[in-house]
């Protein structure tokens, strides 16, 4: 198999390559064909043939088979027809693969079985290799071979959010443990950080480098700071962990929930698309982040179950917002919830495809 090409950013892309594709184009702030459209969790339980395939087989398992991964990677693309597929796996796959306790518990999310509290806790995180997770590199590349011309985001956990789980040791609502840490001790804070960072930022290039046409930095439940607090205590861990993937000409998304009053300081991290929830409209978004930036989302996935004339005009009119952007990709605001019924997905995608057609 050939060794996935890493041209510099000036080098012009074939057309037909994942590196021409609209999603990656809007990324960059090029001019696209028609908007460009994915959800999160696209991959996952609103499918019944994911269920299927998963019967039996625990989460964290699933993730380490490479023909499984390809396969639930593939099942949105090949349904929906979006613009690209997001690799199955999880934010917790790179703990487990350096040995933390760990598991997902269905219903609940990740559970951390010795939480993460005092400095000689820290010697259980080491340094995350390539060699530690020879499933992800395998899955890339026979996704990349399957899916041509249609890019695969790759992705990993930001610091403060995989942070939570691990000193939590499970799902927060109010991240109480997690603040007391920041702010009773920010030295012990930030070393944990400092190497949430390089496993973060170590999982996104294994995926790059195997073949990934843009990542995305999950910082999902950041939005719980203030701006003041994500500035002192974590903005310049998500920088370390986006830097890893700088120099590999791969658009860095970066996205998380709540996060209206970050998202220019979330762009500074070092992102070229900033995600949006969808608490703010793309119009504010956009107001707040100037031209540098492309932005993503933001449909409220609540909406995937109001009648279709509704869930029709608020698509139309985020398409319309986006026109706005210098780049846009839709999504939702959030994750597909497993509920749903995914031929609306499949119908919104078709209308941002129509609406959006230049
Ligand atoms: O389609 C996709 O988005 C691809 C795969 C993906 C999963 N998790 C698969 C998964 C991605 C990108 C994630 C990221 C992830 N995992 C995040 C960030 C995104 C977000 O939603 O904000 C977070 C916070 C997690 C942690 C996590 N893992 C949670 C909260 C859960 C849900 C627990 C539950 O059962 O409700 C998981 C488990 C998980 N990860 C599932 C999937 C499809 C569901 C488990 C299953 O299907 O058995």
């Amino acid at each position: 198999m050939p060794t996935p090409a890493s041209p510099s950013a000036s080098a012009p892309a074939e057309p037909g390559s994942p590196r021409h594709s609209d999603l990656v184009r809007a990324a960059r702030r090029q001019p696209v064909t028609r908007t460009p459209v994915w959800f999160m969790r696209q991959a996952g339980r609103s499918l019944p043939e994911y269920r299927a395939v998963r019967e039996g087989i625990p989460m964290l398992e699933s993730c380490m088979q490479p023909e499984l991964v390809t396969e639930i990677t593939l099942q949105p693309v090949r349904r929906h027809g979006v613009d690209a597929a997001i690799f199955f796996s999880d934010i917790v796959v790179p703990l487990k693969a350096i040995g933390v306790d760990l598991d997902i518990v269905p219903g609940v999310g990740p559970v951390v079985a010795q939480p993460i509290r005092e400095a000689r806790d820290l010697d259980r995180l080491v340094d995350l290799t390539a060699d530690q997770v020879p499933y992800i590199t395998e899955a890339v590349r026979l996704l990349v071979d399957e899916l041509g011309p249609i890019p695969l985001i790759g992705f990993a956990g930001a610091p403060f959010t995989l942070a939570s789980y691990l000193v939590e040791g499970g799902p927060s609502k109010n991240h109480v443990q997690t603040k007391a840490l920041m702010h009773g001790d920010p030295e012990l804070w930030d070393a944990l950080c400092a190497k949430l960072a390089q496993i973060s930022g170590a999982f996104l290039r294994v995926q790059a480098q195997a073949g990934a046409s843009a990542v995305q930095l999950f910082d999902s439940w950041v939005g719980a700071l203030s701006r003041a607090d994500y500035v002192r205590h974590v903005q310049r861990h998500s920088a370390a962990a986006l830097d890893a993937v700088r120099h590999l000409d791969v658009p860095r998304i970066h996205f998380g929930v709540g996060t209206g009053e970050l998202l220019r300081l979330m762009g500074e991290a070092g992102a070229e698309v900033v995600g949006v929830d969808y608490r703010v409209s793309l119009t504010d978004a956009v107001a707040r982040l100037g031209p540098d930036y492309a932005v993503q989302g933001n449909l409220d996935p609540a909406l995937l179950f109001a009648p279709w004339e509704a869930l029709e005009r608020r698509v139309r009119e985020i398409v319309e917002e986006g026109r706005q952007a210098p780049g846009h990709i839709f999504n939702l605001g959030h994750g597909v919830l497993p509920e749903v019924d995914p031929d609306v997905l499949t119908r919104v995608t078709a209308l941002v495809h129509e609406v959006s057609a230049r």
